[in-house]
């Protein structure tokens, strides 16, 4: 078996390490031992070490001393990093974008320049923001708080906030705005639109783009959408590849900006492999486009890699090779339910001591559910810690029945989920905002 590195500590690497184990021997660097990622690798015969993932001189050992071939990363801060740069430079082939491919997602103002120039009838209404001055006369356009802030650097999905929902009034949008500008010298103020969200993501080899079975994230905290923004508290996918409001040509608008970008960022040079996930907003003057993500969502990934028909490590190779084509990705057609567990502190406080639960992983999976690890590691048998105040591990379910699934998981969670942790009770409901 050909070696692979792996880089990220997420339940999002923990489903691309269950994956391309089936055809790869897998490696992975990471500052913890998630216990879904470390049983995959082990079953592959790869090898982990415990490490920081960003420490170059590092993983470059790591992956001489392994002979290691083939680099996959779909984690936002190590795109940024540049770990996919070192992987090609060290001579593997690779599943990711380079650093310099990887700013439409890292750059909110770079994104937004590129989709002006390719699709301008998709941008919403922006300034871009440098100064104290500037931003006086950005929110002059406003006289209330119906208005978007979007930072300008990676914020794991937390970062924008919406007038009317994240901030009350227009100085407290004013003053959301004047935190982000001191934090990177820039911010977007934009129009806030009406309109129903939702994301595609394609995967590309550089060249060819395929659109991936489209899912919905549910961001917001609590119930009923409540609460700060967070990564993601669960995600849903229909057989049909569709959403209820979604028609195929309103995927097809999204492909192509998706399909134009990816041309755009590889004019010079393959600057651009992986997944390229847009963030668009469905409105009555057409489809807006909001933001690119540069990598798989999390939790998205756990949803759409269960709904591949070809095995996805076939599907990673023709990325590696460069010869990938939509007859390449061929995908179930069934339905994908899951739902994220965190503690009760998660989103609400940044730092909290770590949190000790019980969990039967035998149990969980006896009844016919995945669990993928996040920000959790072992510490004695069915007893688990908190690495971090995010998101803890995730239980999900595929299946022909979309109820069926969603009781199934739901059954699981109130059987097996130490009552110290939390999660939505509402995945699966949909909401007009
Ligand atoms: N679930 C949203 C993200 O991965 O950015």
């Amino acid at each position: 078996m050909e070696k692979c590195l792996l880089l990220g500590n997420g339940a999002r690497e923990a489903v691309i390490a269950e994956a391309m184990s089936e055809k790869y021997e897998m490696y992975c660097v990471m500052p913890y031992e998630n216990p879904s990622i470390a049983e995959f690798i082990q079953k592959s015969n790869g090898k982990f070490e415990i490490g920081n993932p960003f420490d170059k001189e590092l993983v470059k050992k790591f992956v001489g001393e392994n002979e290691i071939k083939y680099c996959i990363i779909s984690n936002d801060n190590l795109l940024q990093d540049g770990l996919i740069d070192l992987a090609k430079e060290l001579g593997l082939k690779t599943f990711g974008p380079t650093s310099k491919g990887a700013k439409i997602e890292w750059s909110k103002t770079y994104a937004l320049e590129v989709v002006k120039k390719l699709a301008p009838e998709m941008i919403i209404k922006n300034f871009e923001v440098t100064s104290l001055a500037e931003l006086d006369d950005a929110l002059a356009n406003y006289s209330d708080e119906n208005f978007v802030i979007k930072p300008e650097g990676l914020t794991g999905g937390k970062g924008v906030k919406v007038g009317g929902v994240h901030f009350e009034t227009k100085a407290e949008g004013e003053n959301y705005a004047k935190e982000c500008l001191q934090q990177s010298g820039k911010v977007i103020v934009q129009d806030k639109v009406k309109g129903k969200e939702f994301t595609v993501m394609c995967i590309t080899d550089g060249k060819t783009v395929v659109p991936l079975p489209i899912t919905f994230d549910y961001p917001y905290r609590f119930d009923e959408d409540k609460g700060p923004g967070t990564g993601g508290m669960g995600c849903i996918g229909f057989a049909n590849g569709l959403l209820p409001f979604l028609i195929e040509e309103d995927v097809a608008t999204c492909s192509h900006l998706i399909q134009k970008t990816v041309d755009y960022l590889n004019k010079d040079g393959q600057e651009f492999t992986g997944i390229l996930y847009g963030g668009f907003f469905k409105t009555d003057e057409g489809i807006k486009f909001i933001e690119f993500n540069a990598r798989f969502g999390d939790p998205e990934a756990m949803n759409v890699i269960n709904s591949f028909e070809t095995p996805f490590a076939e599907v990673v190779t023709s990325v590696f090779e460069g010869n990938l084509s939509p007859e390449k990705c061929q995908f179930n057609g069934k339905n994908s339910f899951l739902v994220y567990v965190v503690s009760k502190e998660y989103a609400l406080k940044s730092k909290v001591p770590p949190v000790e639960f019980t969990l039967n992983k035998e149990s969980i999976e006896s009844k016919g559910v995945k669990i993928y690890f996040a920000n959790a590691k072992k510490i004695e048998e069915n007893q688990y810690t908190s690495v971090s105040n995010s998101r803890l591990f995730a239980i999900e379910k595929t299946g022909d029945d979309f109820e069926e699934i969603k009781k199934q998981v739901y059954q699981v969670i109130q059987e097996e989920v130490d009552p110290v942790l939390d999660y939505r009770n509402d995945i699966g409901n949909m909401y007009e905002h």
